[in-house]
């Protein structure tokens, strides 16, 4: 069997276990199973009582907003993870360009930080004990961790990749991050917080400082509004259009878009609001973008789990290809989609959905004798691992695919509500009921 993770029924028997027990997964999350080790916590009280902001939380947005830390002086967490777009790209490019002069580009889009990082499950994959096993209980995708490829299990090491990445913040080592600090507008505050002789070590300096960032991603509420249409909706005090209501339906339906399979947009058991991703990995082979620089290189892959950034499941070679499912969440206010960027509008994303097995030429390159590779992002050895068995992309060439422009126009109305700002933010913010540890 070739796609062992994509089994047409089993994927939504995942999913509807998954919407039930929506609260376990976040009682597994990574926040609550690899927190950074508890600090100072002594919470300021300038917000709701409910709602604990602590020192350590300030400093970390401090941090992360901070572009001193890069070594261009110009780049902070924030430059490409913008908080006047859902903690997502400030702009369309498919990668952001860093490093010392700014000129080293990425490989992969940013992914928005809205909502998903305090929810996000650790990563998990079945190990088969058994060949029996493996081939019977195929169906369980891996899962979890942060990265399109997982790779981190808590924010505080997903926080190092950046300051050290050759294309991003670009620095050399802990030393230069920590000289960085200690001359910062911050380092008096930095040492009231983690103690006057923090700066003597520089790894438990640097260690403390991606502590506050995490700290910061978790609970500054701005990183989880729920001011969406979408939320006024679920609570009853908003209505959807026609023409939302319309497109909510072609995403739910399992035989036409089928989008809501991956992209839940179910309440959880404990009333959760929907985050429309269930956080598992599929490869949907999306068409290689040229706008990359390492593309260049005929023989440069970005395989996901298998490599070449992450490196510890890449020999799984059922696993190459598989890429993160996003968050929906705000996506109408992208530039940009899919883990390479190939897609700069909202509605190519979703006709590449619905025509990429109907009509693949327009999709796809063609090599030297005029034959369109279809999947072309993979190396034809792995492209067997591409979902071809979840709706809508079942199709065969020439047939009718599963939605019209009309439809489209009316999945984007409905993925229009997903946008944070119909409501204004409440000034107390009331975040979603704490995630509960539900028996399984
Ligand atoms: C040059 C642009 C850039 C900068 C600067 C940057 N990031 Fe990112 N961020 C990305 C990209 C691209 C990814 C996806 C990486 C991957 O899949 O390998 C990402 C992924 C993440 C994720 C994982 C999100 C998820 O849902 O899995 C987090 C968290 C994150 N970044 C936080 C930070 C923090 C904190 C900083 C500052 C220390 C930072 N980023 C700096 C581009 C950037
Ligand atoms: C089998 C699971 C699955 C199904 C079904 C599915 N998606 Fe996705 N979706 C993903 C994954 C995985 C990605 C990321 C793939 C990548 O970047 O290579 C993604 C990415 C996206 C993106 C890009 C978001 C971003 O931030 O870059 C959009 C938009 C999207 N999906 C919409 C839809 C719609 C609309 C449907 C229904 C037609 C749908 N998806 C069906 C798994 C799925």
């Amino acid at each position: 069997m070739t796609v062992l993770f994509a089994s047409h029924t089993a994927r939504r028997a995942v999913t509807a276990a998954l919407a039930v027990t929506a609260a376990a997964v976040a009682a597994f999350s990574v926040s609550g199973a690899d927190a950074a080790q508890p600090l100072t916590v002594a919470t300021t009280k300038q917000s709701a009582p409910s709602i604990p902001y602590s020192d350590v939380a300030a400093l970390g947005k401090l941090i992360f907003n901070d572009p001193a830390l890069s070594a261009s002086g110009r780049m902070s967490c924030a430059s490409c993870h913008s908080p006047a777009h859902a903690y997502g790209p400030p702009n369309g490019l498919a990668a952001q360009f860093g490093g010392p002069d700014l000129r080293s580009q990425g490989t992969r889009a940013v992914p928005t930080l809205a909502y998903v990082l305090n929810r996000t499950p650790v990563w998990t994959h079945v190990q088969a004990a058994s060949i029996y096993e493996r081939l019977t209980d195929a169906d369980s995708p891996p899962s979890g961790g942060f990265a399109w490829d997982g790779r981190f299990n808590s924010l505080h090491d997903q926080a190092l990749f950046p300051l050290f990445n050759a294309n991003e913040m670009a620095n050399r080592d802990a030393g230069e991050v920590v000289a960085k600090l200690e001359r910062a507008p911050y380092a008096a505050r930095f040492k009231q917080v983690f103690g006057e002789t923090i700066f003597v070590s520089k790894d438990t300096a640097l260690r403390q400082a991606m502590a506050a960032v995490e700290r910061y991603e978790l609970e500054d509420p701005g990183f989880r509004p729920y001011t969406s249409k979408f939320d006024a909706y679920l609570d009853g005090r908003a209505q959807l259009t026609a023409n939302e209501m319309r497109g909510k339906k072609l995403f739910d339906d399992p035989n036409s878009g089928n989008c809501a399979s991956c992209h839940i947009d179910q309440p959880g058991a404990n009333g959760a609001h929907p985050l429309f991703t269930d956080f598992q990995f599929e490869a949907l082979g999306v068409p290689r973008n040229p706008e990359l620089r390492a593309n260049r290189d005929p023989k440069y892959y970005d395989e996901g789990l298998c490599g070449p950034i992450r490196t510890d499941v890449a020999n799984n070679r059922l696993y190459c290809g598989l890429f993160k499912t996003p968050t929906l969440r705000n996506v109408a206010t992208r530039q940009v989609f899919f883990h390479n960027g190939r897609f700069h509008t909202l509605r190519d994303a979703l006709r590449f959905y619905v025509e990429r097995d109907t009509n693949p030429a327009k999709w796809y390159a063609k090599d030297a004798r005029g034959q369109v590779v279809k999947f072309d992002d993979l190396p034809p050895e792995l492209r067997a691992n591409i979902d071809t068995v979840d709706e809508p992309l079942t199709r065969k060439a020439g047939e009718r695919p599963a939605w019209n422009a009309r439809d489209i126009d009316d999945v984007i109305a409905f993925l229009k509500t997903l946008n944070d700002g119909y409501l204004p933010a409440p000034a107390n913010p009331v975040t979603p009921p704490p995630a509960t540890l539900t028996k399984r």
